[in-house]
């Protein structure tokens, strides 16, 4: 394993839209039907947890109903090839596809296959039920749960290891993401500023241009060809 390459790969919603899973920004996206600050923010939770509750358990009834595609199988051979050491998958994405093919990713929104205490973080997430997670409270203080992803106003989850993950690379790859949510956006210019080689796989590669190479098509197209490649080769070539 240790002369194996080390690649670090950032996922977006674009990931799972194979699934049938709707993107956010796309034509008839998430957000073009349903407004963040209603329903994606603390003061949302706030001023609706009803509302907020009915929102996630819609998506994640949704999501439960789809399942993983040819990208998320791809990412989970190359894991299970090449270890932990040498891949690292950070997802923006809360769809939980990536832990249910038991391929661990860097859940830097976190995850709607969980729920948390809506009073205190620290106390511990449970994994949220089939249905409606209205009735679910703290088993530590009893307040209502919601679910746990990381809203906009919120801070984003395991960004030393995933600043790590970007500056050790030989290859950081951008997969299925629109680069509008930072600190997530920004992760290219990190890895450039490290040295680090760019390569991004969308059907409609993102404005500016920060990517060394691009890759215009499906994720569930494109990533079984270049795993099956780095697979076969042992490089990122
Ligand atoms: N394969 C690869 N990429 C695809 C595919 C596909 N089959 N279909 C769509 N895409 C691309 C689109 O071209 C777009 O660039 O996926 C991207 C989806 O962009 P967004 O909808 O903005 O999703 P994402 O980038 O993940 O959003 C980031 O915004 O609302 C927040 O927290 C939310 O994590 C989300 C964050």
């Amino acid at each position: 394993m240790a002369n194996l390459p080390r690649v670090t790969i950032l996922s977006g919603a674009g990931l799972s839209a194979p699934s049938g899973i709707p993107t956010f920004r796309d034509n008839n996206g998430l957000w073009e039907n349903f407004r963040v600050e209603e329903l994606a923010t603390p003061e949302a939770w706030r001023a609706d947890q009803d509302r907020v509750t009915r929102f996630y358990d819609w998506r994640r009834a949704n999501t439960r109903a789809c399942q993983p595609n040819e990208a998320h199988k791809a990412l989970e051979r190359l894991q299970a090839a090449w270890g932990p050491d040498r891949v690292t998958h950070v997802t923006q994405n809360v769809d939980g596809m990536m832990a249910r093919l038991s391929a661990p990713a860097l859940e830097m929104h976190g995850s709607n296959e969980r729920l948390r205490c809506g009073r205190d973080a620290r106390h511990p997430c449970v994994p949220a039920p089939l249905g409606s997670s209205a009735a679910c409270a703290c088993a530590a203080c009893g307040a209502a749960l919601r679910p746990d992803v990381v809203w906009f106003g919120e801070t984003p989850r395991h960004l030393e290891a995933i600043d790590a993950a970007v500056a050790c690379a030989d290859l950081f790859v951008s997969v299925g993401t629109s680069g509008t949510v930072y600190p997530a956006a920004g992760l290219v210019h990190r890895a450039r500023e490290c040295g680090v080689r760019t390569l991004e796989v969308n059907p409609k590669p993102t404005p500016g241009g920060n990517f060394d190479a691009v890759l215009s098509g499906s994720a569930d197209v494109v990533l079984p060809r270049l795993v099956r490649r780095w697979l076969e080769t042992g490089t990122l070539a």
